[in-house]
């Protein structure tokens, strides 16, 4: 799956390793604590602890784990169904404590940043497309997977989420919308989550995943995403099957601080959003958003299609070293759901990954080079 577009500058031969990540059936007629236990049998389950073990130091130190494991657990009799459930069913089905696959879950609401676009094409379609820039994403790009989440024999929702995690940041319900997550920067710590969690609040990844399950259409979902209450900031790229139907929630705990429509018939037919509120403007070491509108013009909306807007999402730095992901969707041809682990490791560090500061200089030279080799 080589984009056009690097082919065209040069890079041909060094993306081959792009690859459709392994698809799993969970059937929501199962008890959630059994729902995993499938999963679990094609995984290694000594890589898996190991990787958990990774992600879970980074965030909290090996003393501070001890003396806060029991009141992780504890977290058990706060989080609803089927959260708890599947997550007792990831403890057992990959022999992991449960408080490290409680800390796992949450560790992912942490930090992530991402490029999301909702846009319509001349013929009225809408499409919504992704890239997941992570943390770790050597690690991650081994245990994502493609979900269908089945009842009675039909899909009812569609998500790329990553094993042992059960919260969605991407997602469709078929024949009716498709929603991605991006973070919205709000100093938020894992320790923030766990008082959070006590207090019955719910991290956006379930909010997402409740709306899959239970929004009937386009309109109910986006006031459900901009209505409820959720522990973080967050913003939601949503889109529909109806012409028009995209919009970008921009929220607060509390609910949506702004939202932002398509209105094709003004010309707007795309939204970009990466990590920065669309009324300011981003770091100037941050060219993600400035790059993916720059494309989109260039590739102007008779030509938005499946493979345009995947190629829009592998240039430098849409792609980055932290891009673990593309996803291209249309909620009214679910059949077409698609998922590309990236090959990446050739792309510039991406300073909204990590330490923002630390990082821009150094990506920002690296870029330049990129672009003056291309
Ligand atoms: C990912 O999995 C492959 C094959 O299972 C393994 O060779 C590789 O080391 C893994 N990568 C990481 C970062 O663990
Ligand atoms: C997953 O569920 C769908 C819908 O019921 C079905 O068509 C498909 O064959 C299932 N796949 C597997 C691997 O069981
Ligand atoms: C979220 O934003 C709304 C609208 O701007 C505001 O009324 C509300 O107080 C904010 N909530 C939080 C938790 O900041
Ligand atoms: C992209 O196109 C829109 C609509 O034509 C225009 O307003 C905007 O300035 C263009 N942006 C860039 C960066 O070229
Ligand atoms: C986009 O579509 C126009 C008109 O259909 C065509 O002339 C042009 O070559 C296309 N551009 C690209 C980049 O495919």
């Amino acid at each position: 799956m080589c984009p056009v577009l690097l082919v065209l500058l040069g890079f041909s031969g060094i993306c081959t390793g792009d690859f459709s990540p392994p698809q799993f059936n969970i059937s929501l007629d199962l008890p959630p604590e059994e729902r995993w236990l499938s999963i679990a049998d094609h995984y290694d389950k000594d890589y898996l602890k190991k990787y958990a073990e990774e992600i879970i130091d980074f965030f909290v130190p090996k003393w501070v784990r001890k003396v806060i494991s029991p009141v992780i657990e504890l977290l058990q009799y706060f989080i609803p169904e089927p959260y708890v459930g599947e997550m007792q069913g990831v403890s057992a089905g990959f022999e992991l404590n449960l408080a490290d696959v409680i800390l796992l879950n949450l560790a992912y609401e942490i930090s992530g940043s991402c490029t999301s676009i909702v846009a319509q094409d001349t013929n009225g379609k809408i499409y919504l497309a992704r890239n997941m820039d992570y943390l770790f994403p050597e690690i991650l790009k081994n245990i994502t997977i493609d979900i269908l989440y089945v009842t009675n024999g039909q899909v009812a929702y569609t998500a790329t989420t990553y094993v042992g995690y059960v919260g969605i940041l991407t997602g469709q319900s078929p024949g009716k919308f498709s929603i991605s997550a991006n973070e919205r920067s709000s100093g938020f710590l894992w320790e923030n989550a766990v008082s959070a969690i006590m207090l019955k609040g719910i991290p956006d990844s379930w909010l997402l995943r409740n709306t899959l399950d239970e929004a009937k259409d386009y309109k109910e979902a986006v006031q459900k995403l901009s209505n409820t209450p959720t522990i973080r900031n967050i913003y939601y790229t949503v889109a529909g099957v109806n012409p028009g139907e995209g919009v970008v929630v921009s929220r607060n705990r509390t609910g949506a601080v702004n939202m932002l429509h398509l209105n094709p018939l003004n010309g707007e037919w795309y939204i970009v959003q990466t990590n920065y509120d669309h009324w300011t403007t981003p770091l100037t070491s941050d060219f993600r958003r400035w790059r993916t509108i720059i494309a989109m013009n260039d590739t102007q909306q008779e030509n938005i299609t499946f493979d345009t807007l995947h190629e829009v999402l592998s240039l430098v730095p849409i792609m980055n070293r932290g891009t673990i992901h593309t996803n291209v969707m249309s909620a009214a041809f679910p059949e077409h759901y698609q998922t590309v682990v990236r090959q990446n490791i050739w792309t510039p560090m991406f300073p909204a990954v990590g330490n923002r500061s630390a990082t821009n200089i150094e990506s920002t030279e690296k870029y330049n080079e990129t672009i003056i080799a291309a």
